[in-house]
């Protein structure tokens, strides 16, 4: 498109939060991108100059844990993990224009300039945070969340109060302003449930915030002072405006900005519509034109959770039914503002119903009569008579609904309207009987029949494609059109608007439906594989060398600790050893290790280790050795496995 005709097309810029790393994606993440994207595919269609924005948060203590615990620095589990996100987008078919990573430069430049400019003008300060911290976890548990007896909710050991030095963000003095912009915007907040309980919230208060930790290395140095990192949600928030060219590109940020709207789910809509709105006041820029909070799926009745082991696969879902009918189902099992269950077997019941019945059946109806009765070519149609009128006024007002329930992002309301066409379409050809008018020669009839139903399907073709891309490109094609229904202006459509000699190329049935009973039988058969106890492995043949039994004070007397490796040098000549320099949180040391063959430099980096730290110390081709690290190897010298703590805890604790 010209340059020209670009600038003269309404913005519309829509972001799903940004997603953490410390886990690989669930149905709650597809869920909002999906959401997501089925808006901005339908504003394209409408016209819009789009920019759809998604990515992951990459910092912070989670991310640091759970990198530590799989034995990974970050930046090693963010690369990891943002495989899944990009691949899982891709399986979905999303559509998103940018994918920003926290850990980017240009992102990391813009935290820092922010950060600058609201410390430069007075609204962040230094001063004290003061919490419960829990010490082998390394984070401040809130009041609410801490055990009786002042405990960790993780862990269970005491609670300790600790004070830090800390910058604070001067949220409370917008907090009027944020009001007064509410009381104008009553879509700033959706859906409007929400929007009372932000506003009442605002009302009861808002804290200044503590917006960095000296206690966290993982994370955007605070400008100047290297002591802090920039807390993680003061970080993510910024993602929104650093892709948007807040820093980088004025004319993008002044294109688009003003455009922004922001999908998340309800647990995190504090974040949104308190804190990012008053960074926004604060920097001068404007709050987003609206945030809307989805509400959680839960799985079968009960939450979704590891533990529970019933968290849902995307990729699965995908992978056994399709996408389109995971995108479908999941906007239009759920309002988009409720709690919705998720469970396969209404998936199938929608798959039989909505798309196998409903849409696939009018589709080879329709067709079907159009190969038998006119050779596949759609006839001229005569005048309408009351029946098509009916059935075309109600096309306009299925497009009116539509548009009217997606720009309130009530995506099932948007589909109840299409199927409702659908329905409607599926119930006149049970009136008219087309095959009896054939039989009866009734030719002007049948032509008047199969017009009205080709349109009905060109245009609910239209209507669909932002939720089923694909699904919409298949019936395009089946109805003989050429090109791309999604690169199609929905307003651009006109009802009875045809091609002379339209041949229609009746194709595979769209959605095959799928049969109950062995769906049953097949989900039952999985169900109880998954519950039954893993076969447990066979016994590999390792040679069992025991030693004598020892007292417990024999083995106390081993002192174990954690340790970190700093460095790893290779010794000259020497063809198994490794000079590596370990932390062990109290002091530093040199150890020599046996385990060159097993790993490479880049391996060892950063793991965190178990040595024992009262060796004495030794001489190994010419190096001084001041201690050991644990491994376990099977004995034939094929594999060697080093002992890692599953979980951050600090250099130097002892291991017992
Ligand atoms: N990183 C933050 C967001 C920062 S945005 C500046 C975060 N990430 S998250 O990965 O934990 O969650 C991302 C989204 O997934 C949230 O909007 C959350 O509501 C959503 N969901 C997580 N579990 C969900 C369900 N079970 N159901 C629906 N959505 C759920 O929070």
């Amino acid at each position: 498109m010209p340059e020209n005709l670009n600038q003269e097309k309404k913005a519309f810029y829509l972001t799903t939060p940004i997603y953490y790393v410390n886990d690989i994606p669930h149905i709650g993440h597809a869920y909002t991108t999906i959401a997501a994207d089925v808006m901005c595919r339908y504003k394209r269609m409408k016209g819009y100059d789009v920019m759809f924005l998604t990515g992951t948060d990459e910092h912070g203590q989670k991310i640091q844990q759970s990198a530590a615990a799989k034995g990974l620095t970050p930046i090693e589990l963010a690369d990891r993990t943002v495989l899944n996100f990009r691949e899982l987008w891709n399986a979905l078919g999303i559509s998103n224009d940018d994918f920003i990573r926290t850990t980017e430069e240009r992102h990391h430049r813009t935290v820092q300039a922010i950060f600058k400019k609201l410390l430069d003008q007075g609204d962040i300060y230094k001063g004290t945070y003061q919490g419960w911290y829990c010490v082998p976890c390394e984070t401040y548990v809130p009041e609410s969340s801490m055990g009786e007896d002042k405990t960790c909710p993780d862990c269970r050991r005491p609670l300790q109060m600790m004070e830090e030095e800390s910058y604070f963000f001067r949220a409370s003095k917008y907090v009027p302003r944020l009001l007064e912009y509410y009381e104008k915007n009553l879509r700033g907040v959706m859906p409007r449930t929400r929007y009372n309980e932000i506003v009442s919230f605002l009302k009861s208060g808002v804290r200044d915030q503590s917006i960095s930790r000296t206690t966290l290395k993982w994370g955007i140095p605070v400008p100047g002072d290297d002591a802090h990192v920039v807390y993680v949600w003061f970080d993510a928030l910024i993602n929104y405006v650093t892709a948007c060219g807040y820093l980088d590109d004025p004319e993008k940020f002044r294109r688009f900005w003003p455009a922004a709207h922001h999908l998340v789910g309800k647990d995190i809509i504090r974040f949104h519509c308190v804190v990012w709105p008053i960074m926004l006041l604060a920097l001068g820029v404007n709050p987003p034109v609206s945030v809307f909070a989805h509400g959680w799926w839960t799985v079968e009745g009960e939450k979704m959770s590891k533990s529970r082991g019933n968290v849902v696969d995307p990729f699965e879902m995908v992978e056994r039914y399709g996408r389109d009918p995971f995108r479908y189902f999941l906007l239009r099992e759920v309002p988009f503002g409720l709690d919705g269950d998720f469970s396969e077997a209404a998936l199938v019941g929608r798959i039989n119903s909505d798309l196998a019945n409903d849409l696939g059946n009018l589709l080879n109806r329709t067709l079907q009569m159009v190969d038998n009765f006119c050779g596949g070519v759609l006839p001229a149609s005569g005048p309408a008579g009351d029946l098509e009128r009916e059935i075309a006024e109600l096309a306009g007002k299925t497009v009116r609904d539509v548009d009217e329930t997606i720009s309130d992002f009530a995506f099932d309301e948007a589909l109840k309207a299409i199927w409702t066409l659908i329905g409607r379409g599926n119930k006149y050809i049970d009136e008219t009987m087309p095959w009896k008018l054939a039989k009866e020669g009734k030719e002007e009839d049948l032509h008047r029949v199969l017009n009205t139903l080709y349109d009905v399907l060109r245009l609910s073709s239209l209507l669909v494609a932002p939720f089923v891309p694909d699904t919409a490109a298949r019936l395009w094609e089946q109805l003989g059109l050429e090109g791309d229904p999604l690169a199609c202006s929905i307003d651009g459509f006109t009802w009875g608007e045809r091609t002379p000699g339209l041949k229609v190329n009746k194709g595979k049935v769209l959605f095959p439906r799928i049969d109950m009973n062995e769906w049953k039988k097949e989900k039952a058969a999985r169900d109880e594989q998954k519950a039954a106890p893993k076969a447990p492995a066979p016994a590999p043949e390792i040679p069992l060398e025991h030693e004598e039994a020892v007292e417990i004070d024999a083995f106390r007397a081993v002192e174990l600790r954690v340790a970190q490796i700093l460095n790893v040098e290779e010794i000259p000549k020497s063809k198994k050893l490794y000079k590596l320099s370990i932390d062990l949180g109290y002091e530093k040391r040199t150890i020599v290790s046996g385990i060159k063959e097993f790993f490479t430099p880049e391996e060892l980096l950063g793991k965190r280790i178990v040595v024992v730290a009262n060796l004495k110390p030794a001489k190994l081709c010419g190096v001084e050795s001041n201690g050991m690290l644990l491994a376990a190897g099977d004995g034939k010298k094929t594999t060697l496995s080093l002992l890692t703590p599953d979980r951050d805890i600090p250099l130097g604790c002892r291991v017992s």
